[in-house]
């Protein structure tokens, strides 16, 4: 017997209609928000996630899965969705028309010690607006991801940090390393290195030594400049008239390095799965040109899809099943021909139909069609084919009648919406 490999999922026939649901809804708010569907390979060139996600990262330093194919190249199964997305954007001259409004369902790959919410292969819905630096755009994404989470009845709490403008960043890079430095020797191992890579993944340190000592740190959103300062209030005021629930978390740095300004994380605040992010974003408006496009500004965001059904199931918010079988057309005749084309003709006529495929007897097979559901159950014996008749049982009334054959369909219209 071969397993499962650790941290990953099958989704199940009988789960499968919540993510078609993700799927619709997905379908919905592309077609409200005008977004296009990109799907990008699942590994890509491993320099492109270390360029992109950043050398520093967890992510990359921890999290991907590498391999040499047999042409020695090395290939990296995605982390995330943003860097190929951006790849693609350069290399097929998407900029063309901006601004580019991106969406993607995509597999996600990264090592980490699995647990409730947290896999080593996970989905993400996740989309990229090119070409916008405006409020507007910051907002539009922040709705999109609303608009998903309300389609669930989801409603999380926004963090929301501001990284500021190249100049605040490196201002607060020196502010923040002048409060470190003294403590340094009570700090994790890796809190060094991020002090000489990346001091600004210090804040986000999980180690409660070091995070005992950042509590009294200086706040980035305290030292940004007039400008950033701005932007930042005006894109609250924003969250504010749409009745958004947010918190400002100025140590909410995310674990990818390409993000510039606006940061976010859609939070559940309960703690329901251990882990809270139902999904992160932000602004990066330097990776289209570091990856060797023209400069772009770009705001997204991207959302774990087994975490947000897993929060339903814990919260028992039901997604409902709206596949129901219309019709079972039971048999016990010889004449399986005459059964295939009634049975074909309704499917024909847009009815969702089964039939016994088992040589189950009658009694077999209501039980099977009670056990899954079906609306209708057709019976076809041989008395009904000499007079050309059908018998229907409505199995949610038990009310049962014989009609002809070439009327079921307009018997079974009545009530099958
Ligand atoms: P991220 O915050 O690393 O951002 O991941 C986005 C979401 O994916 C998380 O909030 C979480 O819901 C889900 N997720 C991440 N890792 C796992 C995991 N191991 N198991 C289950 N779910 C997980 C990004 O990946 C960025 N590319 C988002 C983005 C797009 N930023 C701008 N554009």
């Amino acid at each position: 017997m071969i397993n499962i490999p650790k941290g990953t999922k099958d989704m199940l026939p009988n789960d499968s209609y919540k993510w078609q649901k993700v799927r619709e809804v997905v379908q919905s708010l592309a077609r409200k928000y005008n977004l296009h569907e990109i799907s990008t390979p699942v590994f890509e060139s491993t320099e492109l996630f270390v360029r992109s996600d950043g050398e520093s990262s967890d992510i990359v330093n921890k999290e991907m899965y590498t391999f040499n194919d047999k042409g020695g190249r090395s290939l990296t199964l995605k982390p995330e969705g943003t860097a190929g997305v951006v790849r693609s954007f350069i290399e097929n001259g998407l900029g063309e028309l901006l601004p580019a409004k991106l969406f993607y369902i995509s597999p996600c790959y990264r090592y980490e010690k699995p647990q409730a919410g947290r896999l080593r292969e996970h989905h993400q819905f996740g989309c990229e607006i090119f070409g916008a630096n405006s409020l507007a755009s910051d907002v539009e994404a922040v709705l999109i991801a609303y608009d998903f989470y309300k389609a669930f009845g989801i409603n999380p709490v926004i963090h929301v940090n501001f990284l500021g403008c190249p100049e605040c960043k490196s201002n607060f890079k020196d502010t923040l390393k002048n409060f470190v430095s003294p403590k340094l020797d009570d700090m994790c191992p890796d809190c060094h290195k991020r002090y000489e890579t990346n001091p600004l993944r210090i804040l986000d340190c999980k180690s409660p030594v070091c995070k005992e000592i950042l509590t009294s740190s200086p706040k980035i959103t305290d030292n940004l400049c007039p400008k950033c300062q701005d932007k930042f209030n005006e894109f609250k005021k924003m969250l504010n008239s749409f009745g958004i629930n947010y918190v400002v978390d100025p140590k909410l740095v995310r674990g990818l390095d390409y993000y510039t300004d606006l940061a976010f994380e859609f939070v559940d605040e309960d703690k329901t799965l251990g882990q809270n992010a139902l999904g992160g974003g932000g602004r990066y408006d330097n990776l289209v040109a570091e990856l060797g496009g023209k400069s772009t500004p770009v705001v997204g965001f991207g959302i774990g899809i087994e975490r947000i059904l897993l929060y339903l199931e814990s919260k028992g918010i039901e997604i409902e099943n709206p596949r129901k079988l219309d019709v079972y057309v039971a048999s016990n005749t010889e004449d399986e021909n005459y059964v295939i084309k009634f049975v074909k003709s309704l499917r024909d006529k847009g009815f969702a139909v089964e039939s016994d495929l088992m040589a189950r007897s009658l009694k077999s097979q209501f039980k099977y069609a009670d056990k899954i559901g079906a609306k209708f159950v057709i019976t076809i014996g041989d008395d009904e084919i000499n007079e050309n008749k059908v018998s229907i049982k409505n199995m949610e009334t038990g009310e049962q009648i014989k009609v002809w054959s070439n009327d079921a369909d307009d018997y079974l219209r009545e009530y099958v919406k």
